[in-house]
């Protein structure tokens, strides 16, 4: 008898590791811990109870004060990071709420800060499209393009006035060239030199961000999309030259989005860069399990774990996840 087996009795037996729960939680080789994701939440300006958002089950638009209770929760929990959207009462051109001191995310930083000090990590996303009223992520030249250079100005001074109000991270999500550098380079004339950037590197302009612009009370004017800036879904190479070009610029982290479809990607850039990664499960992969486990079609939390433990496996060393606090509540 060779020692290499036979056909008929393999040595190599991959299921004596599978036989028991206790074999296979030794062996595994990916482990999802709540240390793992980081909760996006919605404050809106003007609001004196959370308001339900029809396509995100379970997820609100918080007030100033139940935006408080939650992250507090969230920290007993042990979930180490919450990721901010602002929805103001009031749009213009610019997206002036984006970088006004008294803007709803500036506010919600300066009291999260207040109660949470260091124990949390606090990001507020960078973009404009939930303050201008056409919806994008720039500022429009006369020819209803985003003006690049323009709306790095902009940038500059939203990730001033978040550092200043109490963000640990700032995420630019726009998909402008060189908006890591320029953000890098307000922070640190201003002071805020220890303030980290978690750039959406690699930003796809998907057809899943559908519920997000329900939460943020966000259309493009005239039925436009994003395919100018954010970036084509049939490309993979790109996102590593995207990645490539944020690392340079001073990204501290970087990230893709959305995650599931992107797992290849996810894997390259991992193995592309030494920086954290960081991969987003959108609104859109989160409601499609809200609304199949709806209907019966299928099990809730066992595609939700399976989904959210696959992106790990993929590369990913955290998870921006609408699933977090069930996550931390059911697994912590
Ligand atoms: C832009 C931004 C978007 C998301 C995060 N940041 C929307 C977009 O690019 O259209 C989407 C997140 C999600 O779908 O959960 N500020």
């Amino acid at each position: 008898m060779s020692w290499s087996g036979s056909a008929q009795f393999p040595v190599s037996r991959p299921r004596r590791l599978r036989r028991t729960q206790a074999l296979r939680d030794l062996v595994a080789q990916t482990r999802l811990d709540v240390s793992d994701v980081v909760a996006p939440l919605f404050v809106r300006e003007g609001v004196d109870s959370p308001q339900p958002i029809g396509s995100l089950p379970g997820v609100v638009q918080h007030s100033l004060a139940s935006l408080r209770a939650e992250v507090r929760i969230l920290a007993d929990l042990g979930v180490k990071g919450v990721i901010l959207f602002g929805v103001p009462a009031h749009k213009d051109d610019i997206g002036s709420g984006a970088f006004d001191p008294d803007g709803i995310v500036q506010v919600a930083l300066r009291s999260l800060r207040d109660d949470l000090g260091d124990s949390m990590v606090l990001m507020a996303d960078l973009c404009v499209d939930e303050y201008t009223s056409h919806g994008h992520c720039g500022i429009l030249d006369g020819h209803g393009s985003v003006d690049n250079d323009a709306t790095l100005d902009i940038y500059a001074r939203a990730a001033v006035a978040q550092a200043t109000a109490g963000a640990h991270v700032v995420a630019p999500s726009g998909m402008m060239d060189g908006q890591v550098g320029a953000i890098r380079s307000a922070l640190d004339s201003a002071g805020h030199d220890q303030t980290s950037i978690l750039a959406y590197s690699a930003k796809y302009a998907s057809g899943l961000y559908g519920p997000f612009r329900d939460a943020v009370d966000v259309q493009i004017v005239g039925g436009g999309d994003r395919k100018g800036y954010q970036q084509d879904w049939r490309n993979a190479r790109e996102a590593l030259v995207e990645v490539e070009a944020d690392v340079q610029q001073g990204a501290d982290m970087v990230m893709v989005k959305p995650a599931l479809a992107y797992l290849d990607v996810i894997a390259a850039v991992r193995s592309a860069v030494d920086v954290p990664v960081a991969a987003y499960h959108v609104s859109g992969e989160y409601s499609m399990i809200k609304a199949a486990a709806a209907n019966g079609w299928i099990d809730h939390d066992a595609v939700a774990i399976e989904h959210l433990t696959a992106i790990k496996r993929a590369g990913a060393d955290f998870i921006l996840t609408y699933f977090a606090r069930w996550f931390a509540e059911s697994n912590g």
